[in-house]
């Protein structure tokens, strides 16, 4: 039996850091709301040199390094982005390119915050069918620039960084060894009015900005993630019980603590990086996951469970032997 074995995780943040406080000098909102309703203490925001590709490109050198690979070892960069670059090219061939990278399979993933799960899903499904071998997966997003800023009920929730895990195929006789046990995915496009982007290619022309009806959105989150959660372990065999760390999309302090209780598991356990990161989209997950990572609370052999929930709706779990 092939699996997809994590062995380096990276991330990548833009240099300015912005507080509650400064924000609240340019929008009509302060620290005490945006804590007690989010969580939300800093966002990094982007500078007119950091884009999604050099973001993305900058977490993925550091995931390969961790996997003590070399940029060469790589043949499939699955890149999940509502914010590329460009509409095309692929914002995967800019990083494959920065990377120098010669000759590999490159393309993003648009699932919104949910994108990451989706990428891991389609790398481990490509490194299980036995023709590719090491995988970049990849969450990047800037956010920043498709923000509103006049609209505080939505500007304050976002910021912008990347994410990157290497995955690589490995044969395994354990059923219960390292790697990707199980994911899973939904989609409900019946949603769609509830979380989107009011331009596009197609139909105005324009990049748009983001709008969101945020109680609405919330009230499914909590639902879906912990439906989706029981779903993935139940596929691996596995409950709450056997979970040593949940690394979940980082929208909300409150949809975290919700989540957590509904599945029984102790705050403790739950990877929180919304106070410094803010929402950023298909990148939360990754930048979380190499957090904890770096800090030593997630190690080897520890099983860990990824979620997400975002515009779509869109949502997935998977199931990791790290
Ligand atoms: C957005 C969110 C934080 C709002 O929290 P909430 O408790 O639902 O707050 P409401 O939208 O009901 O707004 C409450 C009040 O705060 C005000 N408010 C909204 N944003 C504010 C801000 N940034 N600063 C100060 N006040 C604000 C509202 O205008 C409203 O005032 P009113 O009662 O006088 O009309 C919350 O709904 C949420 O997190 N939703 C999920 C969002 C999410 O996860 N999205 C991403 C999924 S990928």
């Amino acid at each position: 039996m092939i699996r997809s074995i994590v062995t380096g995780t990276g991330s990548a943040l833009p240099t300015r850091r912005v507080s509650n406080e400064e924000l609240a000098q340019q929008v009509d909102t302060s620290d005490e709301w945006i804590v007690e309703r989010t969580g939300i203490r800093f966002r990094h925001i982007a500078g007119p040199e950091e884009t999604t590709a050099t973001l993305a490109a900058d977490a993925a050198k550091a995931a390969i390094a961790a996997a003590g690979l070399s940029a060469q070892d790589i043949d499939l960069i699955v890149l999940a982005t509502a914010t590329p670059d460009q509409t095309f090219p692929a914002t995967a061939t800019k990083v494959q390119a920065m990377l120098g990278i010669a000759d590999c399979v490159a393309f993003d993933v648009a699932a919104v915050c949910s994108g990451f799960l989706y990428a891991v899903q389609v790398a481990d499904a490509m490194l299980r069918s036995g023709v590719q071998r090491r995988a970049l997966v990849i969450g990047a997003e800037t956010f920043s620039r498709i923000l509103d800023w006049e609209d505080r009920t939505t500007c304050v929730l976002f910021g912008d960084g990347a994410g990157a895990m290497v995955l690589e195929a490995r044969e395994s006789a354990d059923a219960d060894g390292r790697g990707i046990l199980a994911t899973r995915l939904h989609a409900d496009g019946r949603h769609n009015g509830l979380l989107y982007v009011d331009g596009g290619v197609s139909t105005t022309g324009t990049v748009g900005k983001l709008r969101m009806k945020g109680r609405e959105v919330f009230r499914h989150a909590v639902v879906n993630l912990a439906q989706v959660m029981e779903e993935a372990l139940g596929l691996a065999g596995l409950t709450p019980a056997d979970v040593d760390w949940v690394v979940p999309h980082q929208a909300n302090a409150r949809i975290l603590d919700a989540t957590a209780r509904k599945l029984d598991l102790p705050a403790g356990k739950v990877i929180v990086t919304v106070d410094q990161h803010a929402n950023t989209s298909a990148a939360s997950v990754p930048l979380a996951l190499d957090t904890a990572v770096r800090d030593g609370r997630i190690r080897e052999n520890d099983l860990i469970v990824l979620e997400a929930m975002g515009g779509g709706f869109t949502w997935g779990a998977a199931v990791i032997r790290f």
